[in-house]
């Protein structure tokens, strides 16, 4: 097949959730259709299950599971769908992040009963700022929740999002007969019976015939009628090319628990989803129909076994194909890489594979030359843009705890540092090292796997850090920035990239900073696609 017809049926998405509305069951409904698994519940959980979000040897034994579900690939009608897996939890927020930047869309889970919840609210704004096509699916119909017309007010009010009914409910949880599919123009009755069979759905060409009185009962029927007249007058028509743009998302009612509204879901996002996008690097936009292969590393994974530290880097295809044994170059370090047993991911299975296409991902072993945000190309010397760091809600001094082990701290501080676990600054006026996380778990996560990976001890030491901004200076030569850095000097770090960090210890500092400097730009992102902080 050629390399346009490989490109034109991949789809690589994401799930996105708040944790509990049902993002592990609907991927599993969807692992079902394609048949990549056979029963339910095959779909392991990588949630922390509640109560246990103090316990980090629960984390150890999820990284375990969430090598296996980072991506889950399938086929459904000759489509090949990559899902790349999203941690729900709020401390690995950014691991979702950055596996957004390798995403060609997002299907949006919201539970009808809470609505819209702090981490959806997150997570959606990320993907609003970088366009991404969205849907939306509003989840567990068959329990009581908001009424839909309320809902789906609520989604344009705190997610700014623009919607589109693609399909409405009939009646919900004890009263719920099923949904009406716009899209399809049919009805779907509900029977509550989650093995139903996909045929059930019944074509009504007409609303207005006594046909659908018949199925769903006269007063059900006059109440979808009347709602389906207010979702036309209200909401705008569905056009693609607004949702591939990102600024218009459809919307899909059902319940994942069920496998109910699941197929229309899928039949549709197969439909209009996007093929692999281009992707912008620092010099210019790369195609994927283009001939070279190259891709980024936005994800690395180390090995569960101490004994054996090489880890797995998840590679995205964005151009060309990408082959077993050919020499690739490595940007950041400038070296050419060959890799004899590149992993694809099948469901929860790997497998070595010879030829892999834009959108799909490549497992890569690595023992160390990684970090996340890694360009591969045939030669041309590029790097990929929009993998940022986000500034961390917890600081903390690292200190080595086993002066004998200084090396091996070193080392395993470095190592976990590349694969994004939490980020590390070095303070500029005595060069001692901040770690910052997302969440609190993660200090006793680093500290364990110090020990049992690098046989290393550290020690933590509190510090009264609001938050990390990324220093952006309108003139670098100029005097205030002088000024500033005299100021400011005790609370300067450098990052990873030796990007300079102020460490503001309140959001008042940060205030009192940002006016009296107005001329050097503070950022919450690495990477300053966000507008600055606002004095
Ligand atoms: P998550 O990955 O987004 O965190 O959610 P997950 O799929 O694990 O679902 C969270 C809970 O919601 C699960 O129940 C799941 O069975 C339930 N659920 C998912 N979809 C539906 C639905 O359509 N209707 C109803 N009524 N429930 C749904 P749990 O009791 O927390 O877990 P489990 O013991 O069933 O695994």
């Amino acid at each position: 097949m050629s390399l346009n017809k490989e490109i034109a049926r991949r789809k690589t998405f994401g799930i996105i959730s708040h944790p509990d509305a049902g993002k592990t069951t609907l991927t599993e409904k969807l692992l079902l259709f394609g048949g990549a698994i056979q029963e339910a519940g095959a779909v392991k959980s990588n949630k922390i299950k509640k109560g246990a979000t103090s316990d980090f040897m629960e984390i150890e034994r999820q990284r375990g599971i969430s090598v296996a579900t980072s991506v889950l690939a399938f086929e459904y009608k000759d489509i090949k769908i990559n899902i790349l897996d999203t941690p729900g939890h709020k401390d690995f927020a950014e691991d979702t992040f950055r596996t957004l930047t390798a995403v060609d869309s997002v299907i949006v889970v919201i539970d009808v009963a809470k609505g819209v919840e702090e981490q959806t609210e997150k997570l959606v704004e990320v993907c609003r700022m970088r366009n991404i096509p969205m849907i939306v699916f509003i989840n567990k119909l068959d329990r009581e929740g908001k009424d839909a017309f309320e809902l789906l007010d609520e989604i344009e009010q705190k997610l700014h999002l623009k919607v589109t009914p693609l399909s409405f409910p009939i009646g919900m949880g004890y009263d719920f007969k099923g949904i009406y599919n716009v899209w399809e123009k049919n009805v779907n009755l509900f029977s509550g019976d989650n093995r139903k069979n996909i045929e059930d759905t019944i074509e009504v060409e007409d609303i207005s015939s006594s046909e659908l009185d018949e199925l769903v009962g006269k007063d059900a029927a006059d109440t979808l009628r009347e709602e389906l007249e207010l979702v036309h007058e209200v909401y705008p028509d569905f056009d693609r090319d607004a949702y591939l743009e990102g600024e218009l998302q459809p919307v899909f009612f059902g319940s994942a628990l069920n496998n109910f509204g699941v197929r229309e879901l899928l039949d549709c996002f197969i439909e209009i989803a996007p093929r692999p996008r281009p992707k912008a690097s620092d010099t210019r936009l790369v195609k994927p129909e283009e001939e070279k292969f190259s891709g980024f590393v936005f994800k690395i994974h180390a090995n569960m076994d101490p004994k054996h530290r090489d880890r797995l880097a998840f590679v995205k295809i964005v151009s060309g194909t990408f082959e077993r044994n050919t020499p690739y170059l490595h940007v950041r370090n400038g070296k050419k890489m060959k890799f004899s047993s590149p992993n694809a991911f099948f469901a929860e299975k790997k497998r070595i594979v010879d030829i892999s296409y834009p959108g799909d991902i490549v497992g890569l072993h690595d023992t160390g030359n990684f970090k996340i945000g890694d360009t591969l190309t045939e030669g041309e010397i590029m790097q990929y843009k929009g993998i940022p760091s986000f500034s961390p809600e917890h600081f903390k001094y690292i200190n080595n705890a086993d002066p004998m082990k200084s090396k091996q701290l070193e080392k395993g501080i470095d190592q976990l540092m590349d694969e994004g676990v939490a980020q590390l600054f070095i303070l500029e006026l005595n060069g001692r090292k901040v770690i910052g996380t997302v969440g609190a778990l993660q200090f006793e996560v680093i500290q364990y796997r110090l020990e049992h990976e690098y046989g290393a001890k550290c020690r933590y030491e509190n510090l009264n850090v609001h938050k990390a901004c990324w220093v952006d200076p309108e003139d670098p030569n100029s005097d205030e920035f002088k000024e500033f850095k005299r100021v400011k000097a005790k609370f300067l770090a450098k990052d990873k990239r030796g990007q300079l960090v102020f460490f503001a210890d309140s959001a008042f500092t940060l205030q009192m900073t940002q006016s009296k400097f107005p001329g050097v730009k503070l950022h919450f992102v690495s990477e300053f696609e966000s507008v600055a902080i606002q004095s």
